[in-house]
């Protein structure tokens, strides 16, 4: 009887997560999204407000996870995520590299709204610093709609970050019972639920009945591998993407975003990253002037090299990754060199 008390007092101490099992301590952070969305009409998916719910009545619909883990929340930010801020991800990078440190956490979950859960996800593949499972969710129906995907997407989240075979994977999403690697996944409908998908490398795996199942793991560097930190920064270097298009040719944004003081910019080039004539001539004249330039594509799939002559000038092509993706690398770049050359290779490597 006094072993059992004394034992009830050490879970108390633990500061929460209980270690009276052997299931895995995870700890969900929630930033908002369509998962925390809700309103009036179960029939609405559109028109609802994203991040109202709390992080609490997330889990309260998903009281299966506590068979899979012991849980620990946090709520983070309350967002549609089309709002996220670069505070906000360094607020959840530097909180997610001190709750893995501590042997009482074996993985995190994000909650996350899915507009722009690709970025945070890649932001996160670069600069969190350990082995052990990161995972986003989210949900394209709001939690107050018939059929809401939020419930099952969080099921699985948990079962992944929960999973052995899931360390040393790099950052990763669940959706739609698809595991996806942060390095690839992207959005691909406005409002399906099927909504993301890794066109250049397929599904990393997927989840059935909370079972997990591996095709492969990304080779790039991510998480202990990568040379990107969060420890020391405060803000991140400005970076902004600008859209190619036919008679594009006065190149007034790219003029506004330079003067703007951007450091960088990330072009959605057309096909293969191609730049209207006119606007490169712009482009050209600005990276003499320091500004350094990243080729991608609006096409949504597929490889961006530059030519090299354009290398030579300092061009630097983004390889697969979409432009809203070619960014977040660049501004890590950016917090490292200015140097086009040096960011090239961050390309070539990442
Ligand atoms: C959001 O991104 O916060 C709203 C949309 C969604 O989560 O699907």
């Amino acid at each position: 009887m006094r072993v059992i008390l004394c034992y009830i007092v050490f879970l108390i101490g633990m500061g929460g997560i209980a270690m009276a099992d052997d299931k895995p301590n995870i700890v969900i952070l929630a930033t908002g999204g369509t998962i925390a969305g809700s309103t009036t009409s179960h029939i609405e998916t559109t028109g609802y407000k994203a991040g109202v719910l709390s992080v609490n009545s997330l889990i309260q619909a998903v009281p299966e996870i506590t068979n899979l883990a012991n849980i620990q929340a946090e709520q983070i930010s309350n967002i549609d995520s089309a709002d996220m801020t670069d505070e906000i991800w360094l607020t959840l990078a530097k909180r997610i590299n001190i709750l893995l440190e501590s042997n009482n956490v074996d993985g995190i979950v994000i909650t996350h709204g899915t507009d722009t859960m690709e970025e945070t996800a890649f932001f996160l593949h670069l600069v969190t610093k350990s082995t052990k499972p990161v995972v986003l969710t989210g949900a394209m129906r709001p939690s107050s709609a018939m059929s809401a995907d939020g419930p099952k997407n969080l099921y699985n989240a948990v079962a992944l970050a929960s999973s052995k075979n899931a360390n040393n994977k790099g950052v990763m999403i669940v959706m739609n019972d698809r595991i996806q690697s942060a390095r690839y996944a992207t959005k691909i409908h406005t409002l399906n639920t099927d909504s993301f998908q890794s066109l250049t490398s397929g599904d990393m795996g997927y989840i059935i009945d909370g079972a997990v199942y591996f095709n492969f793991t990304p080779v790039p560097p991510h998480t202990t591998k990568s040379i990107f930190r969060v420890d020391n920064l405060n803000t991140l270097p400005k970076v902004d993407i600008l859209y190619s298009y036919s008679n594009d040719g006065l190149g007034v944004a790219a003029k506004a975003l330079f003067q703007s003081k951007v450091k960088g910019i990330v072009v959605a080039g057309s096909g293969a990253g191609s730049i209207h004539v006119f606007q490169k001539k712009i482009l050209k004249d600005l990276m003499q002037q320091g500004l350094i330039v990243v080729q991608s594509s609006r096409v949504g799939s597929g490889i961006v090299l530059a030519n090299q002559e354009d290398s030579k000038i300092g061009f630097i092509g983004a390889k697969d990754l979409n432009p809203q993706k070619a960014r977040v690398l660049l501004m890590l770049g950016l917090t490292k060199t200015n140097d086009f050359r040096k960011i090239n290779t961050f390309f070539k490597q990442y």
